[in-house]
Order: structure tokens, then C-alpha cells, then sequence
């Protein structure tokens, strides 16, 4: 299969949470970790989310000052896309939307010139990425539903991490980097460090990630 070059980005809490059991939006880390996922957004030709992060983190999946601005995908389900969205109301780059369930599929409200709607699996999703859009590089913020199956295709080759020592979020349903806790995946995935840059002043350790075989 072709495929795009993929990174994701996630902050975890000391407890390996990326949210609260409230699923509290995005904003809980530092400016500092801030200026690194826009950093990490640089080199993407499309910008990958679940729609359960769009919404809840109201994203514009914009790059400030970029000329070229990445396409911005969402994966779901069912569709049913929230036409409020400030993604739908923002300039960037064009909105691709996977619905990879078509029986469940409903109709969307979203008929905008910049806005095309995909029913397919995410795995010939990011094959039509590749193929149709010349989409080398792929960068996936979450949440953690998304970035298990893509786990689970095992087509994750960089994954940066921001360890957020300040926070603990306990709770026995707060989502992981894999979406449910303890749900593992089926085998192991090995990952050698790239990059490690402690910040004590801010509580927080920025990490990279490279596949090994
Ligand atoms: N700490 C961080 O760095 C970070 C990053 C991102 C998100 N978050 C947080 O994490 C929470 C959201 O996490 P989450 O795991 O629930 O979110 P998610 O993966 O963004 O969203 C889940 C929804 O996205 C769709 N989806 C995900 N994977 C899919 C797949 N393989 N195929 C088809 N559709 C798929 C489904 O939408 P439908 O229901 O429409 O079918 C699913 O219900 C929020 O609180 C958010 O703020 C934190």
C-alpha cells in the first residue's frame, strides 16, 4: 500500500492520559509545548484528526504564517460533521472528511467548494492521500482512537510525545494515547528516542519517536 510519511503528536499527563475523564480540550500543557506542535505542523502536507478531538478542541488545523497551508482531514464514523465547527468557518487549507462506516452514514450538511467527503477505510484513505493529493507527509494530532487504528495498521513512523510531568488526570476512563485504557495492542510496536529536551522550569519533556524494525 502507499502511503504517506506519518507523525502524530500527543501530550501525556505523569499518568499517561491525554485528557481528563471529562475530556477537557487542549490547552492544559505550556505555551512552550504549544510552539512545539505548531513546529511540528511545518512540514505536513495534511493534518489528520478524530472527529472527537475537532470537536472537542474546536480546531482550525491552521499553520500561522504558512503560505501553503496543509489539507486538514477528519476521520469518523458515522459523519454527522457539526457544520459549526470553527473548521468550517476558518481559511486553510481544503477539509477532507473520511467517513469510513457507509451504512451508517448520513447525509452531510457541509456543501462547501473546499470540502470533500471520502467513504472508505482509513487504509485506502491514506493510500488516496498519497496517490491523489501527493501527500508525503501526514501529521496526526489524536486523539487516541484515531492514533490506535493507526497503530494498529502499524503505519505510525514518527511519534512525538510531550511528557507533561505537572499534571496527573487518575481516572479509569480518561483516554490514552491508544484510546482505552487497557485496551493493548495486538503486538508490540518498537520505537527508538530521536530527540529529548527536558524543560524542569516548564514540568515538561519533549520526546521523538522513530519506527525500528
Ligand atoms: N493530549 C493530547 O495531545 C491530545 C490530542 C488529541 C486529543 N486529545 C483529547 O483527547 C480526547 C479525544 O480523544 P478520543 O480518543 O476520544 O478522540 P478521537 O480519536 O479524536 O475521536 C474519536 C472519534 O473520532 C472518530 N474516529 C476515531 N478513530 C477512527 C477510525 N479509526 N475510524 C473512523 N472514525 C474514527 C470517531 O468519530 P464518530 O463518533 O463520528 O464516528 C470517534 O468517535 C479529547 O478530550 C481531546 O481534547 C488530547
Amino acid at each position: 500500500m502507499q502511503r504517506p510519511r506519518i507523525s502524530t503528536n500527543l501530550a501525556i499527563s505523569a499518568d499517561g492520559k491525554i485528557s481528563a475523564v471529562a475530556r477537557i480540550p487542549s490547552g492544559w500543557t505550556s505555551k512552550q509545548d504549544h510552539a512545539r506542535l505548531l513546529e511540528l505542523r511545518e512540514n505536513a502536507d495534511a493534518l489528520l484528526v478524530g472527529k472527537g478531538t475537532l470537536e472537542n478542541d474546536r480546531m482550525t488545523m491552521r499553520v500561522p504564517g504558512k503560505t501553503t497551508q496543509p489539507l486538514r482531514c477528519v476521520v469518523s464514523r458515522g459523519g454527522d460533521f457539526d457544520a459549526e465547527q470553527p473548521l468550517f468557518h476558518s481559511t486553510g487549507g481544503d477539509i477532507h472528511l473520511l467517513v469510513t462506516d457507509r451504512e451508517s452514514m448520513g447525509l452531510p450538511e457541509i456543501a462547501r467548494p473546499n470540502v470533500t467527503l471520502h467513504a472508505q477505510s482509513l487504509a485506502d484513505f491514506l493510500e488516496r492521500l498519497a496517490l491523489t493529493y501527493a501527500v508525503k507527509n501526514l501529521h496526526c494530532e489524536g486523539g487516541g482512537q484515531l492514533i490506535r487504528a493507526l497503530a494498529e495498521l502499524d503505519v505510525i513512523d514518527e511519534f512525538h510525545l510531550t511528557l507533561a510531568g505537572h499534571t496527573l488526570f487518575g481516572g479509569k476512563d480518561a483516554t490514552t494515547p491508544t484510546g482505552v485504557p487497557a485496551a493493548f495492542l495486538p503486538a508490540t510496536r518498537l520505537y527508538e528516542m530521536s530527540h529529548f529536551e527536558a524543560r524542569p522550569d516548564m514540568g515538561e519533556c519533549y520526546l521523538s519517536y522513530i519506527r525500528s524494525c
